[in-house]
């Protein structure tokens, strides 16, 4: 498989295993996603994962080393909660200023209206995604895909991607600076990067993603965040973590479903109020996410929260740029405001919340490239440069 990986990356003209060796044995690591022994780079572990929860400027926590004890989820969510989640006096961002001097651009974390929750799968798509869609589209209910640009040189998964645009989801992206470590880049590098993966997914569906979600990094990196502002793009963060990549069981104690009712009904218990919510979950076959589709939109249902696309919970009826290298926003026909705009959820049907006996876990977890693994060109034919510059 590498070796087919390679052969890809000398016809795109680019070096794989030469220029940097590391690129070789984290893709071979990535491709292999079919046994438990994921690169912890890969695994979305709990502690990489605190930062997001938002750093208020007025909190003084510092990111914490195990986001799983629930006593942190609650100070995270009492700090969301007051900034992000009354409607009434609710600001939807997060101005956070760290110790320099320099502000750092806003990052969504909430809806702007009371009830409203909107349920994002990050760093897809993968063999998970049409699975996890298609028990989004039977009960009606839309959701915010962030899409790591990477994976969509195969055929499949950028057909995927397109499915779910014209299905009337949203669509956002992943951003994840080489290395983890902007340092190595300059701003043009880094620039480059970030619209080479925007015009690829710009390629699969007319328009580029303005929401963007960054990968975990120890401390946040203000320049690629600094540089993604000004490219017009807008961070996403959450109030909301799934923790799908520790709690796998579909319902019961310590599923997913559990996390949103508990989450809700503290809301509820502490503030009277239902507050809003941008939850996450992980568009990768080893999480919980996909078995927990149904169960999770039975707990949203449950407590009277409504499904929205991102746009329709920030209120924004221009969610996409008109084109990767564009400043201008636009919206499309599902946009907030337009036409087919769509919000809210049906019931799940009891038969469809009846718990699986627990097969062996390769049910899911195929491997990710399994499809792919012989369709990498196809899109080297429709734009070489945004191959060429997305891996510079
Ligand atoms: C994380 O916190 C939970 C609950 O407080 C605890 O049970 C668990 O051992 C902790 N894990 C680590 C790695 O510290
Ligand atoms: C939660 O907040 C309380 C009060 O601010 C603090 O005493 C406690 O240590 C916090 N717990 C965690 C896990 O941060
Ligand atoms: C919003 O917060 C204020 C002050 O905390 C509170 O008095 C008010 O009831 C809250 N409104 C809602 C809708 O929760
Ligand atoms: C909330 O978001 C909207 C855009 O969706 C923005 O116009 C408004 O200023 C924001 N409100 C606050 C308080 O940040
Ligand atoms: C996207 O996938 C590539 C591998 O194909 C990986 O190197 C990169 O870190 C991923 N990006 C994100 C944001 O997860
Ligand atoms: C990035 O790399 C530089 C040079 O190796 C190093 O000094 C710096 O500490 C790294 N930063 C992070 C956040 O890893
Ligand atoms: C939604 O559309 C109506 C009617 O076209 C318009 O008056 C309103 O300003 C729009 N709202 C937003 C947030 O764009």
């Amino acid at each position: 498989m590498l070796r087919k990986l390679c052969l890809f990356y000398v016809v795109a003209a680019v070096t794989c295993l030469a220029s940097d060796p590391n690129t070789g044995a984290g893709k071979s690591e990535l491709l292999d996603l079919s046994n438990s022994d994921l690169g912890p780079d890969m695994l979305p572990l709990a502690e990489n994962l605190v930062w997001q929860q938002s750093e208020p400027s007025v909190g003084k926590e510092k990111p914490m080393a195990n986001a799983t004890g629930s006593d942190h989820k609650k100070n995270t969510t009492l700090i969301d909660d007051k900034l992000h989640n009354n409607a009434t006096s609710s600001t939807n961002t997060t101005e956070t200023k760290p110790s320099g001097t320099q502000a750092r651009p806003p990052q969504m974390t909430g809806c702007r209206t009371q009830g409203q929750i909107a349920v994002t799968y990050s760093e897809g798509p993968s063999d998970a995604t049409a699975k996890i869609v298609k028990n989004l589209n039977n009960a009606d209910a839309r959701a915010n895909f962030f899409f790591n640009a990477s994976w969509l040189y195969t055929q499949q998964y950028a057909m995927v991607v397109q499915n779910i645009y014209q299905a009337g989801h949203f669509v956002g992206m992943t951003y994840r600076v080489k290395n983890d470590n902007s340092s190595f880049w300059t701003d043009d590098e880094i620039r480059e990067d970030i619209l080479g993966h925007a015009r690829t997914i710009e390629t699969l569906i007319n328009v580029s993603p303005k929401y963007v979600r960054l990968h975990y990094t120890p401390e946040p990196d203000l320049r690629v965040e600094a540089i993604l502002h000004d490219l017009g793009f807008v961070l996403v963060g959450y109030n909301l973590d799934s923790q799908d990549y520790s709690h796998k069981e579909a319902a019961g104690p310590n599923s997913i479903q559990d996390v949103y009712r508990q989450t809700f009904f503290h809301q509820k218990d502490t503030y009277d109020a239902k507050g809003s919510f941008i939850s996450i979950q992980y568009d990768i076959p080893d999480t919980g996410a996909l078995v927990a589709v149904p169960f999770m939109i039975d707990a949203i249902n449950d407590g009277g929260y409504t499904m929205v696309r991102l746009d329709g919970c920030l209120n924004d009826p221009t969610p996409y740029k008109k084109s990767a290298d564009s400043k201008e926003y636009v919206g499309d026909r599902f946009s907030f405001n337009s036409s087919d705009y769509h919000q809210g959820q049906k019931a799940i049907a009891p038969e469809a919340l009846v718990v699986e006996p627990k097969e062996d876990d390769g049910m899911f977890i195929k491997k990710k490239n399994d499809a792919g693994a012989s369709s990498v060109s196809w899109l080297l034919l429709v734009s070489p440069m945004v191959l060429l510059s997305s891996f510079f």
